[in-house]
């Protein structure tokens, strides 16, 4: 970690103390719907291997099972995952939740049943508002994230590119889920990093903004911007 890191990272509280203690202080904290961009997106491949990460409780991955993928979702906290398990299970649907960190986590030792990817062996790897200083930078994050990747396979990031304007003050890595780093996000941006940190070869099948009505905490409506990206990697 260099110094500006360090000196950001001071007093922001441990990113999977932090997830767990929010989940478990807590009623399910996502709706529980899958997210929309996800659904147009996927709708158009062809049904694989399937990585969520960071999938919270589960929604995106359920329905990627729903819909003919072979879906596993990692995240930091087990609360998180012990939910996506349950919620799995209530509608039926077979899929994998494990607790790992994308920093660290190797499909190969996975614990669940059934055989499992090497790394980089997932058809369609997903991260849908994956804003995290785990790894410490969202370079390291998106190159951790691409690792997983097969090739001729396909990454979809979806972020927030503002943060909701009822979150201006709030400066904790959970409070509005940018992190500490406030960077904005691109899609534009997301895929330079990819391809500045990648020894492999990326295209960009769309890199878009997207306008999402939402409600605030108030009930204030709001529109957000979020940042989509689709890379396929190449094959070589
Ligand atoms: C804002 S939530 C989004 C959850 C879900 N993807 C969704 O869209 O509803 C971010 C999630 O990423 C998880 N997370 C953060 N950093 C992670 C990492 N390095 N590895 C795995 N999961 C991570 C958090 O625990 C949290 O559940």
């Amino acid at each position: 970690m260099t110094e500006p890191q360090q000196a950001a990272n001071a007093g922001v509280p441990d990113s999977v103390a932090a997830w767990e203690e929010r989940y478990s202080g807590s009623d399910p904290i996502w709706s529980g719907k899958p997210n929309e961009a996800l659904v147009a997106t996927v709708s158009s491949l062809t049904p694989g291997r399937v990585l969520d990460v960071g999938c919270g409780e589960g929604a995106d991955v359920i329905w990627l099972a729903e819909h003919g993928w072979e879906a596993t979702g990692i995240d930091l906290s087990q609360t998180a995952v012990d939910r996506a398990a349950e919620a799995a299970a209530a509608k039926g649907v077979t899929a994998s939740f494990e607790v790992g960190d994308v920093s660290t986590w190797d499909p190969s030792g996975s614990q669940a049943e059934g055989e499992h990817p090497r790394r980089g062996g997932y058809d369609l790897v997903v991260g849908c508002f994956l804003h995290t200083r785990l790894p410490d930078t969202r370079e390291e994050l998106v190159g951790k994230v691409a690792e997983h990747v097969a090739p001729d396979g396909r990454l979809l990031l979806i972020s927030h590119a503002e943060m909701p304007p009822w979150a201006e003050n709030q400066d904790d890595e959970l409070g509005h889920g940018l992190g500490h780093h406030h960077e904005p996000v691109t899609p534009n941006g997301d895929f330079a990093l990819l391809i500045g940190g990648s020894p492999v070869r990326w295209e960009i099948d769309f890199a878009e903004l997207r306008t999402r009505e939402v409600e605030g905490p108030d009930g204030q409506p709001a529109e957000l911007d979020d940042s989509v990206l689709l890379a396929h990697r190449i094959t070589d």
